[in-house]
């Protein structure tokens, strides 16, 4: 089980990635051009929320079930000083929960704008925020705190 939501938590992230983006262009192109913020716009900004929800879920079931996080509470105290162990223990959760709250809060506050440039401007500057966040604090190969695979 842990090892399949691992799996599934690396390509979700993907998800999350691509959802982001396009949101953040559509919300560019609809506010610089424009345009009327459309079904598809709506639809865009909720399956991106939606997936941000859906991940946030698995990180949640993996860091419950993670060896690495029972060690990080088990022996906080060396624990703390691994910086491998201590970023999923703490930063990794901490950011990632900021991010998909700032995902949550810009959707909402998207959806009951009435004026479309506003739901647009709402939409690009609460997602590009999280977008930045998430993209720090994703264990990439390149990372210097905590390097895990581009896909398992
Ligand atoms: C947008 C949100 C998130 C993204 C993009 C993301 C991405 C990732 C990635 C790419 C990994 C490395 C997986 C691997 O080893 O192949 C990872 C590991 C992990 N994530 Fe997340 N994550 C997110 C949110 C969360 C949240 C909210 C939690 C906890 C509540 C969480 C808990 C964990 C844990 C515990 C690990 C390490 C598991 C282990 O190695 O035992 N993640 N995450």
């Amino acid at each position: 089980m842990y090892s399949s939501l691992l799996i599934c938590h690396t390509i979700f992230r993907w998800l999350v990635l691509v959802s982001l983006l396009y949101a953040i262009f559509r919300a560019y192109k609809g506010y610089t051009s424009k345009s009327p913020f459309t079904k598809t716009d709506n639809a865009v900004r909720y399956w991106t929320t939606t997936i941000a929800h859906i991940q946030l879920t698995i990180g949640m079931v993996i860091y419950f079930q993670s060896p690495l996080i029972k060690y990080f509470w088990g022996n906080f105290k060396e624990a703390l000083s691994d910086v491998n162990v201590s970023f999923f223990g703490l930063v990794h959760i901490t950011l990632m929960f900021t991010a998909i709250m700032i995902i949550t809060i810009g959707s909402a506050l998207s959806k009951r704008k009435v004026a479309d440039p506003e739901k647009f401007g709402t939409m690009l500057v609460w997602f590009t925020i999280a977008l930045i966040i998430i993209f720090i604090a994703i264990p990439w190969p390149f990372s210097p705190l905590a390097a895990r695979p581009y896909i398992r």
